[in-house]
């Protein structure tokens, strides 16, 4: 097994110079004209692809660019869309870059321009941490930015989206050939509409070649600046009308359900949910405290990317709902996972480098390290996540379950239909009907879906709440106890769990706690946590169900025509489901796709179909 980082993503070695434009020592190339980088980026790029008349008479436009360098045709490009776009109108601005700029160095860069100052601060402040992969970031304007990190030949494959217009914007070809090689071009006429338009600052004959051979109709512009010539480039064809569904039903309110309306409201698609009346609401997602942590793997595969993918998203997401005094995470911030033993250590470590993540992320911790921070004894050390921790559930649930129009059956649903057309009836008769069915009803996913049953278990866990005194934050430990929040009689109380019990027999509706499950919790605290005590409180300890599958990837996808889902969370719906409610909305929403393929595909729901 290696130790060796499991992705690559260069770290760019710049040198300012003394009107504030940075070069790239790795390229010996400038990032844009230090004559006016704010006009060459127009003139170059948001001009020759039709500049705010690209987005006139679409409802969502996708611009992709190779090379996103200090983002500043990013910022150039916003600032049009900003006052030009029409109310419901829609971009997604994917961008790859495999030598990431600092916040900072961004900042640095966009200071010349004052009119951008706005633009950059809320760009910087987003800015996702260099890790590779695919990072949404919503921004206001319903703009999406989605940064791919990585080799651009190697995240392109990845994509799936239709792009209407194409920024190449990699430094001078002879000095940066990997960004103009023949798999970057065929995946961007891959990724290409039809009609797409392509804008570039060079006229190197070796990219007209490349274009022309892929199919498109290329012409010469008058370049920038001291610059001759460039070219810009047109597919045939006329870009597809992208029809989005109509009027979603989503089966199920809890944190699936209730992200996947956000995500799709997100991209102009308003869903109703319908779910079991607020006291009948049994599922997962009603946990209190939950945690959202990361799980570091040595995996190579998409569960290890899973993990990396949709804890970063989560960060970024949850953070996105801060607001006000009462902030979405617990406090204090931050999760210590521990070392139980030397060979948990040992793993750690190495799980630390094939991560590979910035020590704002992530950061082993000698023993003395961990007990400074926790307040006890860590014989073994711990990572330290500095931005995961505990959701305060309050906030969480102020924002997200005000937000949807929800239809309270009267009695058990029942779903009806074929063809794509589907009709959700209570004892009352009709309910809902809809061509877009989306089933993420927990444990109670595969009552509607019995094609998933072999695959799945939905396994019994409880959450116990304890006193715990010191002010540390988040630890886990196999099981987790999560920072201190007030408790009713003035104590301070922790949430300690969750047990995980597959041979519970599955009882639908509320679940009752068990004196059981409350002795496994204690436990395991002990035996995990060098034999620390449980000191129980007066607070009713907390049960219910997870769907987990046989390969412990979710399910989200399509299942059919006008049929989809989300589910089989697990443990981990808390940290999943931002990012999985992005991809499934963008699919039904026919968005460019916010994860890579095989993520995607991972996790597709017909994976067992052999099973049946
Ligand atoms: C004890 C315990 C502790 C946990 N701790 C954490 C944690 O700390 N961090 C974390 O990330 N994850 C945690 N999890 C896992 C997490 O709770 C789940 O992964 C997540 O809640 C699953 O969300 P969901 O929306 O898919 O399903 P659920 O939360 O089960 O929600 C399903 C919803 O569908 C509704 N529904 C059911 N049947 C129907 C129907 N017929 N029609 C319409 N609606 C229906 C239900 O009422 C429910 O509201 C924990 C789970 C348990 C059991
Ligand atoms: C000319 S700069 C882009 C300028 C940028 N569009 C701007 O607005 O500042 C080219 C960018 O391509 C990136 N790059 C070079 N080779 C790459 C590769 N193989 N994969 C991904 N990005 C690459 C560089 O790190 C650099 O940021």
């Amino acid at each position: 097994m290696t130790d060796q980082p499991r992705d690559w993503l260069g770290r760019p070695h710049l040198d300012w110079s003394p009107d504030g434009t940075p070069r790239s020592l790795d390229h010996d190339d400038i990032y844009y004209s230090p004559e006016d980088g704010l006009a060459e980026s127009r003139h170059v790029f948001l001009d020759a692809v039709g500049g705010p008349a690209l987005w006139n008479n679409r409802p969502h436009t996708v611009i992709a660019e190779t090379g996103f360098g200090t983002g500043l045709n990013f910022l150039a490009t916003w600032q049009a869309w900003r006052s030009t776009r029409k109310p419901g109108q829609h971009l997604t601005f994917i961008s790859v870059e495999g030598y990431p700029l600092t916040a900072q160095d961004l900042r640095r860069a966009h200071a010349v321009w004052p009119e951008l100052q706005n633009l950059s601060s809320e760009l910087t402040t987003a800015l996702p941490p260099a890790v590779p992969g695919f990072h949404a970031v919503d921004l206001s304007d319903n703009l999406r930015l989605l940064l791919l990190y990585g080799d651009a030949g190697q995240v392109l494959s990845q994509l799936d989206a239709q792009v209407n217009a194409w920024y190449l914007d990699g430094f001078a070809p002879a000095r940066n050939a990997d960004l103009w090689s023949d798999r970057v071009m065929t995946e961007i006429r891959r990724l290409s509409a039809p009609g797409a338009i392509l804008a570039t600052f060079t006229a190197a004959g070796a990219v007209r070649r490349a274009l022309s051979a892929l199919g498109f109709d290329v012409i010469k512009a008058p370049g920038f600046g001291r610059k001759r010539e460039r070219i810009t480039a047109t597919l045939p064809g006329t870009s597809p009308h992208i029809a989005s569904a109509t009027s979603p039903v989503i089966l199920g309110n809890g944190i699936a359900g209730r992200l996947l309306h956000r995500a799709l409201h997100h991209l102009g698609v308003e869903a109703r949910i319908v779910a079991p009346g607020p006291a009948r609401n049994t599922g997962g997602s009603e946990n209190p405290l939950p945690m959202v942590t990361p799980r570091l793997t040595l995996d190579h595969g998409a569960y290890g990317l899973l993990q990396d993918q949709t804890y970063l998203r989560a960060l970024r997401f949850y953070g996105s709902l801060a607001s006000g005094p009462e902030d979405i995470w617990l406090a204090p911030r931050g999760a210590l996972a521990v070392a139980r033993e030397a060979e948990d250590a040992e793993r750690q470590k190495r799980q630390i480098a094939f991560a590979n993540w910035p020590c704002s992320l992530a950061r082993l911790l000698s023993p003395d390290e961990a007990r400074a921070l926790a307040g006890r004894d860590l014989p073994y050390g711990a990572i330290s996540f500095p931005s995961g921790g505990g959701l305060n559930k309050r906030t969480l649930i102020d924002t997200l379950w005000s937000e949807a129009e929800i239809l309270w059956p009267a009695s058990a649903v029942s779903v009806e239909g074929d063809a794509g057309h589907w009709s959700i009836r209570d004892s009352n008769g009709l309910l809902a009907e809809t061509d877009c069915l989306i089933i993420a009803a927990g444990p109670l996913s595969t009552d509607f879906v019995p094609m998933l049953r072999p695959a799945t278990a939905r396994v019994l866990g409880q959450v116990d709440f304890i006193r715990r005194s010191d002010p540390g934050p988040a630890l886990t430990f196999g099981s987790y106890l999560s920072p201190s929040v007030a408790g009713e009689h003035g104590e301070r109380v922790a949430a300690l769990g969750a047990t995980f019990n597959r041979e519970a027999a599955f009882q639908p509706g509320e679940t009752a706690p068990a004196d059981s499950e409350t002795a496994t919790n204690f436990r395991l605290l002990s035996e995990r946590l060098f034999g620390q005590e449980a000191e129980p409180t007066a607070a009713t300890a907390w049960a219910a169900w997870r769907l987990t599958t046989r390969d412990r990837l979710p399910f989200v996808g399509g299942m059919g025509k006008g049929r989809f889902i989300m589910t089989g969370l697990g443990s981990r719906g808390f940290t999943y489901a931002p990012l999985l409610a992005d991809m499934l909305a963008a699919v039904i929403a026919g968005a460019p796709i916010p994860v890579r393929r095989d993520i995607k595909n991972a996790i597709a729901p017909n994976r067992f179909a052999h099973l049946v």
